[in-house]
């Protein structure tokens, strides 16, 4: 922020950074700034306290967001090797564009281990957050699981239906490594619970997954996945793992 330099009471004054400009009356731009009667600084100042509010909003989403460290600042950008990757990412950024968020579309990522799946995730969780400002939320099965069934222990910290509205809430929810020893039949339960819960919500859902389709279904159960599935894009990831450097170049 500048001197202005009040020259008489026209319209206009003449601001040290601006040249001329069209005279506001006096603001206070807040503690430790000058008084401006300079039309262009008092705009920039709410432009810079707009963008200030904004960073701050998608600062405390992406806390929330809980993402591994590893996976903080994955973006589509990193998916360039090869045309496949090239593509995969576009049309997962395509769908967190289009479908993220609003009309309870799932993305479903499968896929074997070592291609990128999480790190697809993590992208459109951090995008949809950037984009939209709105929640996402990303979790493994088994912490979700995990979760859960810590609730069920006399003297558990939250409730079931709290870690539920914890993962059916958000707008987004991306699980990742779906499908991996969902054994038991409790199991299955807990994981419709949330599907039918962000299904009844339009709530988005992308899922992460090592296994084919067919044994998706089997995994979770008739009743999940035909949830899932509707409305599902399915982008399938089965290019080389970029753990042993096969995906790149
Ligand atoms: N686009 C990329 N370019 C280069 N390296 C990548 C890319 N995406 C992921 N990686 C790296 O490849 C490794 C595997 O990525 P990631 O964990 O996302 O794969 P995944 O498909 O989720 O694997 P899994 O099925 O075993 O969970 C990580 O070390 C990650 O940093
Ligand atoms: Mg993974
Ligand atoms: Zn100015």
């Amino acid at each position: 922020m500048t001197d202005t330099i009040i020259t008489d009471e026209s319209p206009t004054i003449v601001c040290v950074a601006h040249g001329e400009q069209p005279r506001v009356l006096t603001a206070w731009l807040g503690v430790g700034r000058k008084p401006t009667q300079c039309g262009r600084c008092v705009e920039e100042f709410k432009e810079a306290e707009k963008q200030r509010r904004r960073e701050e909003r998608v600062e405390e989403l992406k806390d929330r967001l809980n993402l591994p460290a590893r996976l903080c600042v994955a973006d589509f950008d990193q998916f360039v090797a090869t045309e496949k990757q090239r593509q995969a990412a576009a049309r997962c950024k395509a769908w967190v564009e289009e479908v993220g968020g609003r009309e309870g579309g799932t993305l479903i990522l499968p896929g074997p281990p070592g291609t990128g799946k999480s790190t697809l995730l993590a992208a459109c969780c951090n995008h949809y957050i950037e984009q939209e400002l709105r929640q996402a939320r990303m979790t493994t099965q088994r912490e979700l699981i995990a979760r859960l069934r810590a609730t069920w222990r006399k003297g558990a910290e939250e409730s079931e239906q709290q870690v539920l509205d914890d993962f059916i809430r958000p707008e987004l929810v991306a699980l990742d490594d779906v499908g991996v020893s969902l054994g038991g039949e409790a199991e299955q339960v807990q994981l419709l619970d949330v599907v039918d819960g962000r299904y009844k919500r339009f709530g988005s859902t992308i899922i992460a997954t090592n296994l084919t389709l067919p044994e998706l279904r089997d995994a979770l159960g008739e009743r999940t996945y035909d949830r899932l599935q509707q409305d599902a894009t399915v982008v399938i990831c089965d290019w080389p793992s970029f753990r042993t450097g096969g995906a790149r170049g």
